[in-house]
């Protein structure tokens, strides 16, 4: 995964799984976040706190081009700051009032947050496409055991036995995010069968964790 001392970018989640005009939760190393995405289709990563009374804003909703809380309904743009007070129509928001934002890319179907002020751009994957995503109980070590290989400088893991099968891994705090993609071209009933081939992975992962836990 590019990173330096001053920051990384971490794969959150799949273009696919952030329709316009919704929200979701999400990790990154520096905690949870609410990922959005704008009515424009723009994407951004908000804490995943209000500043009000510390609802969660990743239960919230979007309208337009502004995040807001499920709890009082204040509206906050993807730079942060708050732009709507329901209870108090005719207040402009204090500027002192914003929730923390973290620099967001989007490219080849991938979303990537940034922690700090990374020195490079996400790495690209032009000759894939995102298949889903999926969950393991088990760190990158146990992915990269059960699927042969070890994960390049881009974060891809291959599939040994599957080469056109890439996981794209990142650490949470109790489990892995995996990303599957796939080499472009590939049939429906290729893609069939690599979701049941990372599920295999998976699993297989899990396995060794357990061994070695
Ligand atoms: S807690 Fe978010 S608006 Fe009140």
């Amino acid at each position: 995964m590019p990173s330096d001392t001053a920051g990384s970018w971490t794969p959150v989640a799949l273009s696919a799984d952030l329709p316009l005009a919704t929200v979701m939760p999400a990790w990154t190393p520096a905690g949870s976040i609410a990922l959005w995405r704008s009515q424009s289709g723009r994407v951004s990563a908000s804490s995943d706190r209000c500043p009000h009374r510390g609802m969660r804003l990743s239960h919230g909703f979007v309208r337009g081009e502004a995040l807001s809380c499920i709890y009082h309904g204040w509206s906050y743009s993807p730079a942060g700051g708050c732009i709507r007070i329901p209870a108090h129509p005719d207040l402009v928001p204090p500027e002192t009032i914003r929730v923390g934002v973290h620099k967001v890319e989007e490219s080849d179907g991938v979303i990537w947050v940034a922690t700090g002020e990374p020195a490079e751009q996400p790495p690209r994957f032009t000759d894939l496409v995102p298949l889903r995503s999926m969950t393991a109980d088990a760190d990158i070590s146990a992915i990269e055991s059960a699927a042969g290989s070890k994960a390049g400088a881009d974060g891809l893991i291959h599939i040994a036995h599957s080469p056109w099968i890439r996981l794209l891994p990142t650490e949470q705090t109790d489990r892995t995010l995996i990303h599957v993609l796939i080499e472009q071209g590939r049939s429906p009933a290729d893609r069939v069968t690599a979701s049941r081939v990372a599920e295999a992975v998976r699993r297989q992962a899990e396995s060794r964790q357990k061994e070695v836990a």
